[in-house]
Formats: structure tokens, sequence, C-alpha cells
């Protein structure tokens, strides 16, 4: 259901911050249980936040720290239970708990972005949903 909206966010919009923008919003009035979720953008090698749906969030993050910097380093998703179990975690929002990061890559497979989402409950997040947000994030593979 989740990845067909998406799909159809993305359909003919080659805009990534209007793509970013309605995902956003489509993850976070879907699911239960979350307390932020969206993007940061690959800037200069570093991330800068994106659009996002949740509370004021940490603007910028260097490549390599916390959960979104290491997701971005390793080029790899990072499902983490316990953020407080995470060395080098960012406490954006004290409130979250568990936390997933997915890079986003274009169609030339350059990360552009990640996606973040959190939650308030302590291992919210297994296996299934770290493949639905892997799924949505390869919707992105559409744009250049
Ligand atoms: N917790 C993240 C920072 C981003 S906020 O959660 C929105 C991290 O450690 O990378």
């Amino acid at each position: 259901m989740l990845v067909k909206q998406v799909r159809s966010i993305l359909d003919g919009e080659t805009d990534p911050i209007v793509a970013m923008a309605n995902t956003s919003a489509a993850i976070f009035y879907s699911l239960p249980d979350l307390n932020w979720a969206g993007f940061y953008r690959v800037v200069g090698g570093d991330l800068v936040l994106g659009p996002f749906q949740g509370k004021v969030a940490c603007t910028r993050i260097k490549r390599g720290r916390g959960v979104c910097g290491t997701a971005l380093d390793a080029g790899r998703s990072q499902l983490v239970p316990d953020v407080h179990a995470f060395p080098g975690h960012i406490a954006c929002d004290s409130a979250s708990r568990s936390e997933v990061v997915v890079p986003v890559r274009n169609k030339n497979g350059e990360i552009f972005a990640v996606l973040d989402i959190d939650s308030p409950v302590l291992g919210r997040f297994n296996e299934d949903d770290l493949a639905l947000f892997e799924a949505i994030a390869k919707e992105f593979e559409v744009l250049s």
C-alpha cells in the first residue's frame, strides 16, 4: 500500500524535494508509533535536513556521525532497536527510542539522501519494517 503510494508520488515527479516532502507525510500518517519521519540530503558530502514530519530536528550531520551519518558512510541501512545503545546517536527529539535509517539512491546508484524514521517505542522496527523502508527508498531510483 505505502510503496504504491510512494510510487504514485514519484510518478512523473522529477523534483526530489517534492517527492521527499510527500513521502515523509505518507509514512508519518500511515504507520503507528512514529515521532519523526523524513529525509536528510547529502550536501557537500555531509547531511543537511530535508523534508520531514515531526518536531524540529538537527539541521546538519557530518558523514559518519550518528545513525544517519553512519548509514551514509557505510552505504547501508541501520536498524537500531535502542538508540541509547548506539554509540554516537544524535538525540534530536529526546522521545526517540528506536530508529531506522535507509540510504536513498538515484538512478546512477549515488546516495543523495537518507530516509530516517524514529519511534518513541523501544524495538518498534523489525526486518519487515526495514524491508518496507528500503522498498520506499528504491522508488527514488527513478530520479536523476
Ligand atoms: N537520531 C539521528 C539524528 C536525526 S533525528 O533523529 C531526526 C541520528 O543519530 O543520526
